[in-house]
Formats: structure tokens, sequence, C-alpha cells
């Protein structure tokens, strides 16, 4: 039976989507910090809205001895702190009693077998119909021992007529090798339909309305094109450090974190051809397409396309922070880097010759995520002269915070005299529609519970993004010493400034 409905999650509003399906969700990794800041309140905030399906279990698997009671207090204590509503406490004491703690080893198969066995009684109490949503969220190196025992307990294996399927959270693996040998587990015991890969930017509503906005709006596609565009640039800005995981970032860096899934989804999204329609496998095509598209950055040129940095001590929002390499459980040797900004190409007839400018960094003056569509400026006759140069046009997609869009253009000040200033004409979803955004997990685990990929990324899609970032890690452990610095609180290393301004552009100012 077919795992996937050809639900339409862009027709929201215009055809209705399809209904979640009760089911059970088992959190591996339960007493995580992903399951405290992001998944409980997620699904807290989606039964507060009424948006759950009719029957939902949440069962934590995790390898610490505490009752489902202590889970739950604990549970809501995270939840008082990270949920985007308050907690209504009638509400909160209905969703509590859905919680369930399940302790095991995660290579103890045992653990597995009487999981099993309480997930089919937990059926017939709550009536979740034997579907399960297995989510990984442990660390990645318990994933491989994770997914054999689902394999070999049969979890795996839904009950005729239910479904399984499972979430993988990042870090998909570390490079290709080790991202196909995961593919590999994972198909072992999961159909590709049923394999939900999470890049929780796609679940941001920024994210989902650069194609409602390139593809509902006949203006735009007309222009999306290296005759009218003059570059693009992506920045993903963070003001915060590491924040308590160093031992996973040192050794990740930010273009394993950030950049090989996060900012080439964003890239993939400005970048890619009208999909021939609007379910998962269609717009995943397109996307592969962009990434097969990239031009692979070698080592003799990566020192031109790619600066890595790393922040030294500094001020952010006027506190004093320390050096990355003084922060606590650092290497203090170590050359990992907090900053990307890189040059892309993207090589087909749309973008032929138009810079793709991506930079993210830890430690920047503040949090800001956009895509900066510069175009091209007007012709140098009538205005655009040399006493009078203007800017030229720039769309401006924010993803977060005050997501909306922007469009900004040149207009006359009012006055007898005749200046030409920068205006913009600014859409912020916060005031249009008057609704709080959901948190993209709320969006995602709604769309696993319905089968809905689309907003998740495909097996060839991660892979792609790997080998893109692989050929530039290569380069750097080739090259050795081109690690800039920057003061944290401020945008970055000069280098990066440099690398754009070779193509007479500038980084925007956020
Ligand atoms: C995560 C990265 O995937 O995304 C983190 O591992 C980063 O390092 C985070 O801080 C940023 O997410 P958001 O939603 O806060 O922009």
């Amino acid at each position: 039976m077919p795992d996937i409905k050809e639900v339409n999650p862009l027709r929201e509003g215009l055809s209705s989507r399809a209904i979640p399906e009760p089911c059970a969700v088992v959190i591996f990794g339960a007493t995580g910090d992903l399951t405290h800041r992001k998944l409980i309140p997620a699904l807290y905030n989606l039964a507060a809205d009424g948006a759950l399906p009719p029957a939902v279990s949440v069962v934590g698997f995790a390898r610490r001895d505490k009752s489902d009671e202590v889970f739950r207090q604990e549970l809501e204590e995270a939840a008082r702190k990270f949920s985007r509503q308050q907690i209504n406490e009638e509400l909160w004491t209905g969703f509590a009693s859905s919680i369930f703690y399940h302790r095991s080893e995660f290579n103890d198969l045992a653990g597995y077998q009487s999981l099993a066995k309480r997930l089919d009684e937990l059926d017939a109490q709550r009536g979740t119909r034997g579907n399960r949503l297995f989510y990984l969220s442990a660390g990645p190196d318990q994933f491989p021992v994770i997914l054999e025992n689902l394999r070999k307990s049969g979890l795996n294996q839904a009950h005729p007529g239910s479904w399984a399927r499972l979430i993988v959270e990042k870090p998909f693996g570390t490079d290709l090798p080790t991202a196909q040998e995961l593919n590999q587990l994972v198909s072992d015991a999961f159909s590709e339909s049923a394999t939900f890969r999470i890049d929780h930017y796609l679940g941001k509503e920024t994210a989902q309305n650069l194609m409602v906005m390139r593809f509902a709006n006949a203006i735009f596609e007309q222009l999306w094109n290296a005759r009218y565009i003059d570059h693009v640039q992506i920045t993903a800005s963070e003001a915060l450090g590491v924040e308590g995981r160093a031992g996973y970032y040192d050794k990740a860096g930010a273009l394993r974190d950030m950049v090989q899934n996060h900012l080439l989804q964003l890239l993939c999204l400005t970048a890619m051809e009208p999909p021939a329609g609007l379910d998962a496998n269609s717009i995943r095509d397109e996307k592969v397409k962009v990434l097969k598209s990239l031009r692979p950055i070698t080592a003799s040129d990566v020192r031109k396309h790619v600066v890595r940095a790393q922040y030294s001590a500094g001020a952010v929002n006027g506190k004093r922070v320390p050096a990355y390499r003084d922060e606590q459980n650092i290497n203090p040797e170590s050359v990992t880097e907090t900053y990307v900004a890189l040059h892309a190409s993207i090589d087909n007839w749309r973008w032929a010759g138009v810079p793709f400018f991506v930079r993210v960094g830890k430690r920047l003056p503040k949090a800001s995520t956009e895509i900066a569509v510069q175009f091209k400026a007007a012709p140098p006759v009538l205005f655009n002269v040399e006493d009078q140069t203007i800017d030229a046009n720039a769309l401006v997609i924010r993803i977060q915070p005050d997501e909306g869009v922007a469009l900004r253009m040149s207009a006359k000040m009012p006055g007898s005299s005749l200046r030409i200033e920068p205006v913009k004409m600014d859409f912020h979803y916060g005031t249009s529609f008057g609704k709080a955004t959901p948190e993209a997990y709320e969006r995602l685990l709604l769309d696993a519970m319905s089968g809905d990929a689309t907003l998740f990324a495909r097996r060839d899609e991660v892979e792609e993004a790997w080998k893109f970032v692989d050929d530039i890690r290569a380069s750097w452990d080739s090259n050795g010493d081109d690690l800039a610095l920057y003061a944290a609180g401020t945008w970055g290393p000069t280098e990066a400034d440099d690398l754009i301004k070779a193509y007479s552009a500038a980084w925007r100012r956020l």
C-alpha cells in the first residue's frame, strides 16, 4: 500500500490538506535537548491549536531510568520555557496524559521488543491504530544501532493497514561516504517514501513562501534569471555561539552544520526551475538539478571562492563574549570554522554568470536569515547618471525574524528638486495575516504524520549537497592555513568583504 498521500502542502487554503492520522510518535533520545526545546513544545502547540490527530501518543525512548510521571514533569518545565504559546493548565494535563517513557539501552533488542508490546497496548487503549512515527533524535553515532534494532524487532514493519515511518534528525552523515552509509542503513529498514530527513529550514514559513512567491506571481518569474539578476545573497547570521553543543560543533564547523543543509536548501528553492507539480518528488527533482549544476569548488580555486573564519573575543549586544577557542569544551587549538562566506556558480542556462553568495556565521551582531535577490542596475540614461547614481532594485525575502518580503525601489523625494532616494515596499507576515507564525517543527511533525515528504530532504538531495561541501573540505585540507579571524559581534572577516568585492558587489547590511 502506498505510504505517501498525494497531498499538496502549498495549496493549503485552496484545497484541504490531508488530515494527519492517529499515531504513536516514538522519540529516540527523548531526554535530549531537541526533545525539550523543539519537539515537545511543537507537539503541545499543535495540540493547543487543535491540529493534532484525534489520537496521538508520545513515547520517549531513552537510557536513563525514570517514570512516566517524572518524564512528564520534566517536559512540562521545558514546554513552559520554550513553547510558542503560553501553557494552558487544562490543555497541558490532557496532552501530558498522552506522554509515556520507555527505558532501554539503544543496543538492547529486548528494549525494542518490549516497546513493540507497549505500542500495541497503547493502540488498544488510545486508538492510535498501529501507526508509528519513529523519530531519531539521539546522537548520530546511535542511529545505526537504533535502525538495526528497529529492523530486528520488526518495528519497521507496520501491521496490515497501518504505517511505520522514520524521521531522521540532522546531522545526516558527516560527509558523502557516511551519508551514503546511513542512507543504506535507513533503506534497509524503511522505504524512501516512509523516510523523512529533517531540514528544519524547510519548515519555516518564509522558506515555504518562496515557491508561492515565485510561482503564484506572474511578475517575478519573468525576471528570475541571468538577464535581470545581478547576484543573489543568502545570509544566515546568528548572535549565539555554540551553546553547549561544543562536542558536536567543534567536529562539524559551519560548513557542515549550516551550509550543507539549510543554506543549500534555501539556494535550491531560490534557483530551481518551476516543478512539474507540487508533489514531493517533482519539487525535489528540481532541487536536485540545482545541486547537480553547482560548479565544484576545487583546491586551486577554493581561496578565491570560499572564506572560512573563526570568532575571537568580542562583544555581542553589549555583552563581552570569549573567543571560540576559549568556549567551554572547545579545543583551545581548534581550527573549526564558525563562519563561512562562499561564492557559488550554478552552471545552467538560467543562472550562467550570476554569482550566488552565501554567508553564515555564529557570534555575528544579530540573528537574521534572508535571501536578497539583487537586480541589475538601471541603464545610465535619464536618471542613473554620474551625479545621480541610484541603487539597483533588490527583492529581500526575510526568513527570520520579522518574516516578510521587501522590494527596494527608487522614488522621487517630495519637493521641487529632483532627488531620488531608495524606498521599500514591505510585506510583514505578522501584520498582514495577524497570525503567529508556527514553529518549523510543528509543520514538519504534522507533515510526517500525514505522510507528506515535500518539506523533507530526499536521499539524492542530501548526497548531492555533501558532494559540493566535501569538495570544499578536501580543498581546505590540502590548503591548510587559511582560517581567518573575526571579532565576535562583527560581520565577519575582511576576507569575506574582499570575496564579494571581486564581483563588484558588497554584503548587504542586515
Ligand atoms: C541547526 C544548527 O541546524 O540550526 C545550529 O545545528 C543552528 O548550529 C541552528 O544554531 C539555527 O536554526 P534557527 O532555526 O535558529 O535558525
